[in-house]
């Protein structure tokens, strides 16, 4: 796939959500919009409305959680209020935190064939979409096993190349390494990394492992209350002071950065890894 930088695959106008019975709306006033071949990171303290902002770019809300919709949400040319969720699940492929929540079949080949058969292909695209992401991922070892057999981190894998052989056009993963341990949740990033890099697809993630997306998003979202408080390129929102208090964890090696600041050592841009502090220190 060619990414088109400029090509705008979701927009948001004003949207705001309240679920059913809730007094306060979930997410307020949201505005946006996301280009292919974007990764975007998207953080905030737990309750801010990340989850929610992920239901409405897979049209979950506010086709299936009822509550009061406003706004407007166009995702891949759909309108989400007008379009049922089937239609929608073939562009935007959804990786949730809990992988034993999301396999549902008793061998990791059906997880990944059930997909495919939902899209309705030939038996032979079927047969050849399950290759390619049988050798792409690294599953053959795993194609016979049941989900539980699988460590949690190999359990997102097979969540994410289910998503994939659907060949949607973004890929959203809500906390997709809460639940791993540091070398599997790498693992899991890197994955998502080189299928950014390699084929274009457009990624949206939620982690509060801030520095684990930071070296590789191109842009962050900070909510906050249901509202987007910052929006930017990553390096960008990362040099706002106020995050922390915004309940967001940034990375020890941006901490650092403003504690030399605080001595007036000032660096010449914010670094994203200990690699960047270390080559800024030198320079300096
Ligand atoms: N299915 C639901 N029904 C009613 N209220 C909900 C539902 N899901 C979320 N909420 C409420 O909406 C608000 C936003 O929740 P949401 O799950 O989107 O936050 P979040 O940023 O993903 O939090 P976390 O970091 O803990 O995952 C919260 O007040 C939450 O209680
Ligand atoms: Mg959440």
């Amino acid at each position: 796939m060619v990414s088109k930088p400029d090509r705008v695959l979701i927009e948001l106008r004003k949207v705001s959500f309240k679920y059913k019975g809730a007094t306060e709306y979930a997410i307020r006033d949201i505005s946006l919009r996301i280009h292919e071949g974007e990764f975007v990171l998207v953080v905030g303290p737990s309750g801010c409305g990340k989850t929610t902002l992920c239901r409405v770019f897979n049209g979950l809300i506010p086709n299936f959680y009822e509550g009061e919709f406003k706004g407007k949400a166009v995702v891949c040319g759909y309108d989400v209020a007008k379009t049922p969720t089937y239609i929608l699940s073939k562009y935007v492929g959804m990786v949730f935190q809990e992988p034993e929540n999301q396999l549902f079949f008793s061998t990791v080949e059906k997880e990944i064939v059930f997909g495919l058969e939902n899209l309705g292909l030939p038996s032979n695209e079927i047969a050849k979409r399950l290759n390619e992401v049988v050798e792409y991922f690294k599953l053959k070892p795993l194609l016979k096993k049941a989900p539980y057999e699988l460590s949690g981190g190999e359990q997102q894998k097979v969540a994410i190349a289910a998503c994939i052989a659907m060949r949607p056009k973004v890929l959203v993963l809500d906390e997709p390494t809460a639940n791993l341990d540091p070398m599997s949740a790498k693992d899991v990033i890197d994955l998502v990394k080189k299928l950014n890099r390699e084929r274009g697809l457009t990624v949206i993630i939620v982690e509060h492992r801030v520095e684990l997306i930071a070296p590789i998003a191109t842009r962050m979202i900070v909510m906050n209350r249901g509202r987007i408080v910052r929006d930017g390129p990553v390096r960008k929102v990362l040099s706002c002071e106020d995050l922390v208090s915004k309940g967001v964890a940034v990375p020890k090696v941006v901490e650092i950065y403003f504690k030399l600041k605080a001595k007036n050592i000032n660096l010449r841009t914010v670094p994203l890894t200990p690699e960047e502090l270390k080559q800024e220190l030198l320079r300096g």
